[in-house]
């Protein structure tokens, strides 16, 4: 379809700053919006990011960075950085499910673990995945929403994510919205474990026991099916790939609470971006452009907006002496918005890499799910060469994972 020339965003590149672009340019301000209202430090520590590059030390919070290479320094070396220590995302869950986490998030054991489940996520497997958890249900939504009707991109993401969850854990849930609502909504509450852990991840004894009672009920079934799952459900590959019972629980655990609010997150924040940029005219223009797009969505959302870790030893980075006990915390966030503006056409960005996903040892298993999910959602949004607008937004209000509450989209 012909785009009119004053729709189109200027062509003009310039850096974005995360400070001031949140005012008065509709996208970014939207962003930091959404930012602030899940948690009102992310806007404070984003600021600080800028000078955070390479290294800044924050009272009361240790060490942050912006710097896409110091951040990856940081997470390629084991040596010299923990998640395990407090602090750090692993020492949260052994607290929760057991000191078998300290075998299997680090070390040894979890490369053992990584080395066992590369296999899991595959381009190809994902989208079978996706195809699998979502094909009736996404070209329902589809063809409701090409033929005009209003979509809360929100909450289907959150449905069919919760989707995802009961294909990939083999659940035995009704297939209903609410289902696997609940169930979103249940990944979301032992996700919610964490907020306010940002300077302390020590939980109190009612948060352990509360987190103990969901994990039960999100992957106790394992216990029963572990043995005679088929071979192309996740916990019948995990058993395929060697996994125990014990590591097989462990990791649909995480895939529960790394891989849910992250990848609703994205979703309506995606169509919110497609939207508010003017962008999506260009990739209807330009289908072509369609990996661009999902990688350039992942880069401005970076759903998990920070990574945190413990040092372990005494190390010299970036001009600075970090000491055996502090924290540091990668302002994942910052570092991918500061190389500029989401355009669909933009070239693969060298340092960046996919920081959005992390780095290291510990980069997201789930990367290429993700990018089904997201590829699977921009199709849904402007596969008929059609743009859409949105209607209205509401802000989820303290989530873990800054996401829309609401996003009510609709062709245009
Ligand atoms: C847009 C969506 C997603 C984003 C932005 C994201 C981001 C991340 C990041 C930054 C990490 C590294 C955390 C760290 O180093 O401490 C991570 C780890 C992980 N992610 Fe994702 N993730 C997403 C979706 C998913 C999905 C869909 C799954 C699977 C269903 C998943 C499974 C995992 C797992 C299992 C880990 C832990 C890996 C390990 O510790 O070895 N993620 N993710």
């Amino acid at each position: 379809m012909p785009v009119a020339a004053d729709l189109r965003p200027p062509r003009r590149e310039r850096t974005l700053n995360p400070l001031t672009d949140g005012i008065g340019r509709s996208a970014a301000a939207h962003e930091h919006r959404l930012l602030s209202a899940a948690r009102p430090e992310l806007p404070i520590l984003n600021w600080l990011g800028m000078f955070a590059k390479p290294l800044l030390k924050v009272p009361r919070l240790g060490w942050i960075t912006a710097d896409p290479l110091t951040a990856r320094a940081v997470l390629n070396d084991p040596d010299h950085f923990t998640l395990l220590s407090e602090g750090g995302v692993g020492h949260l869950w052994a607290q929760i499910l057991g000191d078998w986490v300290y075998g299997l998030f680090d070390g040894p054991g979890h490369y053992d673990l990584r080395t066992k489940s590369r296999e899991l996520f595959t381009e190809k497997t994902s989208f079978e995945f996706v195809e699998r958890a979502w094909g009736s249900r996404i070209a329902d939504a589809r063809r409701a929403f090409d033929a005009g009707e209003p979509i809360d991109l929100a909450d289907l993401s959150r449905i069919l994510v919760g989707q995802m969850v009961v294909t990939l854990l083999g659940m035995d849930v009704a297939d209903t919205d609410e289902a696997y609502l609940d169930i979103f909504r249940t990944g979301e509450e032992l996700a919610a474990t964490a907020l306010g852990t940002t300077a302390d991840t020590v939980l109190p004894p009612h948060k352990i026991a509360a987190a103990r009672v969901i994990v039960e009920k999100l992957t106790g079934h394992i216990d029963g099916s572990f043995a005679t799952a088929a071979g192309d459900t996740v916990i019948g590959r995990c058993r395929d790939h060697g996994l125990t019972l014990t590591e097989t629980k462990g990791l649909s655990t995480l895939l529960m609470v790394a891989g849910t609010e992250t990848a609703a997150s994205a979703m309506a924040r995606t169509a919110a971006l497609l939207y508010d940029t003017g962008e999506q005219h260009r990739l209807i223009e330009h289908p072509e452009l369609m990996d661009g797009a999902v990688r350039e969505a992942l880069r401005v959302t970076s759903p998990a907006p920070i990574i945190g870790r413990s040092v372990l030893a005494d190390l010299d980075i970036g001009g600075h002496r970090l000491k055996a006990g502090e924290r540091i915390v990668v302002l994942t966030w910052t570092a991918n918005n500061l190389a500029g503006q989401f355009r669909v056409d933009r070239e693969y960005i060298p340092q960046n890499r996919q920081l959005w996903f992390g780095a290291g040892r510990h980069l997201c298993l789930g990367g290429p799910l993700a990018r089904a999910e997201l590829t699977k959602i921009v199709q849904l949004l402007v596969g008929d060469g059609r743009p859409f607008r949105v209607v209205s937004r509401r802000y989820g209000r303290r989530v873990l994972i800054p996401a829309y509450e609401s996003l009510v989209v609709q062709k245009a």
